[in-house]
């Protein structure tokens, strides 16, 4: 420290003996540094502390809502109001002890899927329903409607029905006649309505009969904070009153409950009963606590209800704050006989209450049957990644920051040095000049374009961070712009809004405003950006959005957006906003290349733009499990493009944190080392070389896996399932896979179980049943393809260098083994299969093979490949003709799992036969070089 002060002091003497400008800049340059540092400090500085962050009972409505008793719904439907159109039946619904109107509206979707929409019928002022989240307008399916009796309507389409119950109103959701959702039936639905601030009503007025009849007083009514609140020293003007609306969801085939990211918690929900109800709200929650229901930087308000037979859910879409209580009871054998004896499956199934500060109830209710259709029903509205390009799935190295370009590339020519693979490096907010986005400090990055093409020479990749808070600084051509076209988020005064972030004093564009957005995206522009290049990705951070001096540390709620919104009832878009500005923006500078997007904020939809990250985690060992659990419950909301900052953000990691750190890493979807500005730096030749080659073996590890993370996601965007996967995605029968969040699956074909504990030397792996018989899979060991046929937890022997990793019997993967420093040199590089024969020796994969950059791909120029092994004998087969000109062929077959060991191989191209060697090893055989080229059809039969 005295070293920089001291170092500084010269510095200042130097400018002050030089012209005047240069020493006014400088003085200037320290103030903000001191202001920075100083903030930081309170921000960054000694972990999160929970009381700055609301509780439920804390937030006026979450209070309000929960307040409301279960059973006694106040809500019953009009009947004589009923109309019945070809899709859609709405029918009037009436609170019974405010007499207020509303309109409910029940819509089929194809695909399994029902809308359920409620609104007040003539509300005071129009309320907020979320635009952009999904991806289109979702396709109506057709509808018939019967009256069952008085009391009950019955909507059926295909096999799916829903019956709605006037009296208390409730909606049951049937599949086959199997009750699979449940609406209203704790009766915990609340909707109040917009209203006048009531005067106190004053004698003489209203009488009747020389009497004051008494007001029936609400729940909001009575709350102190339904019409302004205060947070600490923040105040919430309110202007519109109480607008909560809640409803509760219970999932009666259902066991447990998953979803509502982004939580650092188990995947499976727990009870909150007696706990804070899960809050969905982003906010910039630094050093976050583990097993906590606290709101962080995303939220995703999908939830599914899984038992052996059924998996349900229902996508709750409100970008309002948002709690949700899951009420869930553990079952005992009382039950179990009452439910027995009843005929019902659960007496009181788990039951998901979703309370929001504003909005409609504008739900969709996802009828599965199994767990991959009702993650598929989810991502047919919301959407799914956009196959990104090969290079992104590789390897990723960041920290806060590279301090400037010659950093750059001494650390991209150290991965040569120690031949390591890397594909990005990445730059912080240093990078700009005085925290000014768009820009380039001069002195640290005086050529930024050369930089650039460096690494791009070398095959790899720069990306940089853009956040949204904008300087207030009048030399900013931006501030500049948005301050005189009033692009920026308003004051409930009309003033343009200021908080505090990385540069000081802020304003944040209204990403609302198409206008804002249209200006926004048009920076990325080369035109614009003049010194980066259309190989330059981007990362958006900081946009909860974070306001250090705001309240919770975002903005304030009566901001006010585009359309005379508040910043209530839009909150968790706002990051989403961004990004579509972002992605726009991209796609404009490069019509032709996938845009590349970290984001940190994010929403239901968000997955359509960009790929998410965990946040500001700890170097230690929590931190590092919570990664798994984390990314399996943002997977199946939508985010199959997942990842922690390996290493940990903050603090510096043990040697053996990071070690199995990099291990881990090499298996979830988004692999990025990643350190706070205040940590040593850790590159891996930092450290001893047997660290440095524990990890150089994980990451060429992830490389050799490359083309069948290409492939897992081109299948994602194809048809809509998460990459990466729960156990009970594909073993839904085993109740006892349900809560084990510690290992997972990649599609259905490796089962990974890292390391993430701290001095062992055995892990136990649970290999999962399939049915309730016990009968499991066969699973091979990556590294040995020594074979593992029990079902249940077995112990693996772990050395420092091991992660447990099994390849499904019965599955084909594609490898590329010749490792290169970064996955772009890779492309035409030959291949291998890795074939695990299942009990019956058969198996079957797929390999997907394009450009890996462009979109020509959806012009079909691309070679999807299925293949399939049986009868000694492997063959290909195309859906579509190849067509894209590849340079790779294949190069190695590798077979686990043969009874006995065959002779040779025969290889049959084009009618003709070719002899092929084999190696023969302990576990697995290895045809060698077929050498035929992957877009052609061939056979290999094996010879006894
Ligand atoms: C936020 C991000 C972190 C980044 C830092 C500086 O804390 O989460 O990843 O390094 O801001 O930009």
């Amino acid at each position: 420290m005295t070293w920089v002060l001291d170092k500084l002091k010269l510095h200042k003497k130097k400018l002050q003996d030089s012209d005047d400008k240069s020493y006014q800049l400088f003085k200037s340059k320290m103030r903000l540094a001191i202001f920075v540092l100083i903030f930081c400090t309170f921000h960054y500085g000694s972990g999160v502390d929970p009381k700055n962050f609301k509780t439920c009972d804390e937030s006026s409505f979450c209070r309000r809502c929960r307040k409301v008793q279960p059973g006694n719904s106040k809500f019953v439907l009009l009947p004589g109001t009923l109309n019945t159109y070809s899709d859609s039946i709405t029918i009037d619904l009436i609170n019974k002890d405010t007499n207020h109107l509303f309109i409910l509206k029940v819509e089929a979707l194809e695909g399994d899927i029902f809308h359920v929409l409620i609104d007040e019928k003539t509300p005071l002022q129009p309320r907020y329903r979320v635009t952009d989240a999904l991806k289109g307008t979702p396709k109506s399916g057709t509808i018939k409607v019967e009256e069952v009796n008085d009391n009950q309507l019955s909507i059926t389409t295909g096999i799916n029905k829903a019956i709605i119950h006037a009296n208390p109103f409730k909606i049951d959701f049937y599949q086959n006649d199997v009750l699979s959702v449940s609406v209203n039936a704790k009766g915990l639905m609340n909707f109040e309505h917009l209203r006048h601030k009531t005067q106190p009503a004053i004698a003489g007025e209203n009488e009747v009969d020389g009497e004051v009849p008494e007001v029936p007083k609400t729940i909001e009514d009575e709350d102190p904070g339904a019409w302004e609140e205060n947070f600490k020293s923040h105040h919430d003007s309110k202007p519109r009153g109480p607008e909560a609306i809640a409803l509760d969801f219970s999932f009666p085939e259902a066991d447990v409950l998953f979803g509502i990211p982004e939580h650092a918690d188990s995947f499976i929900l727990k009870s909150t009963q007696g706990t804070d109800p899960y809050r969905l709200y982003n906010l910039d929650v630094f050093e976050y606590v583990l097993d906590s229901k606290m709101a962080l930087y995303g939220s995703v308000p999908v939830i599914y209800g899984h038992g052996p037979q059924r998996t349900a859910g229902v996508y709750w879409q409100n970008a309002a704050e948002t709690w949700v209580d899951v009420l869930t009871t553990e079952k005992n054998v009382v039950s179990s006989i009452v439910n027995f004896v009843s005929g019902s499956r659960k007496s009181d199934p788990p039951t998901a209450h979703f309370m929001s500060e504003s909005g409609i109830v504008d739900a969709f209710i996802l009828l599965g049957p199994t767990p991959l259709d009702a993650f598929k029903q989810y991502t047919d509205l919301t959407g799914t990644a956009n196959l990104p390009q090969l290079f992104t799935l590789a390897y990723h190295q960041c920290r806060w920051n590279y301090n400037d370009d010659k950093d750059v590339e001494t650390v991209s020519a150290k991965f040569d040095e120690y031949d390591i693979p890397m594909d990005t490096m990445w730059l912080d907010i240093e990078y700009t000049d005085g925290k000014k986005y768009f820009t380039w400090d001069a002195f640290k990055f005086p050529n930024p374009l050369a930089m650039i093409k460096n690494l791009t020479d070398l095959g790899r990749h720069l990306t940089i961070i853009i956040d949204p808070h904008m300087k207030r600084d009048s030399g900013y051509f931006f501030h500049n712009y948005c301050t005189d076209n009033g692009l920026y988020t308003k004051t409930s005064d009309g003033k343009d809004y200021e908080g505090w972030c990385w540069p000081g004093s802020v304003s944040y564009p209204d990403f609302f405003n198409p206008v804002a957005r249209e200006y926004y995206s048009d920076q990325y522009l080369l035109s614009n950006f003049k010194t980066t290049t259309a190989d330059v990705m981007f990362w958006n951070d900081m946009n909860e959005p974070s306001v250090f001096n705001g309240p919770e540390v975002t903005m304030v709620k009566d901001t006010i957006h585009h359309g005379n919104w508040e910043h209530r009832n839009v909150h968790n878009l706002y990051g989403h906003m961004q990004l579509m500005a972002t992605f726009d923006g991209m796609i404009k500078r490069d019509p032709n290349q996938r845009p590349f997007i970290l984001t940190r904020a994010h929403f239901a939809g968000s997955q359509r733009y960009a790929i998410i990250w965990t946040g500001d985690n700890l170097a230690d060992w929590g931190h590092l499990q919570h990664s798994i659990k984390m990314c399996l419950s943002e997977a199946v909301a939508g985010f199959s493009f997942c990842g922690a900052d390996v290493g940990g953000f903050f603090g510096n990691p043990e040697i053996d944190l990071l070690e199995r750190w990099y291990q881990t890493g090499a298996f979830l979807p988004f692999f990025r080392a990643h350190a706070h500005i205040d940590t040593k730096r850790r590159e891996p030749w930092l450290f001893s070389e047997k660290t440095r080659l524990i990890i150089r073996d994980a990451l060429r590890k992830r490389y050799s896996y490359l083309p069948f993370w290409y492939t897992m996601f081109y299948e994602h965007e194809k048809y809509g399932f998460p990459v990466m996967r729960p156990l009970l995605a594909h073993y839904p029968a085993d109740k006892d896979a349900y809560a084990i969040d510690s290992e997972f699956l990649l599609h259905d074909s490796l089962l990974v179980r890292p390391v993430m504990e701290k001095g062992v030397s055995k892990v136990d792996v649970y290999f999962p049943a399939k049915d309730e018989h016990k009968n499991g899979d066969v699973w091979f060991d990556i590294d040995n393809f020594q074979k593992h046929e029990k079902v249940g937890y077995e112990t693996i022997a772990v050395d420092e260098r091991k992660t447990p990793v099994f390849q499904r019997g019965g599955s084909i993967i594609p490898k590329k083994e010749r490792i290169r420093r970064a996955a772009t040199l890779m492309k035409d590089d030959p291949y291998t299969l890795v074939v695990c024969l299942d009990k019956d020796g058969t198996a079957k994969g797929s390999l997907y093979i394009d450009d890996e950059k462009s979109y020509d791909y959806r012009a079909g120029k691309f070679i999807y490949t299925k293949f399939e092994f049986k009868d000694q004998t492997l063959k290909n087969s195309f859906e579509t003709k190849p067509n894209y000109d590849t340079k790779s062929w294949l190069e190695r077959v590798v077979i686990a799992g043969l009874d006995k060991t065959p002779k040779s191989a025969t290889l049959y191209m084009d009618g003709k036969p070719f002899e092929l060697d084999i190696l023969p090893h302990e576990k697995a055989i290895a045809i060698r070089k077929p050498g035929v080229n992957m877009a052609k059809k061939f056979v290999i039969k094996l010879n006894y």
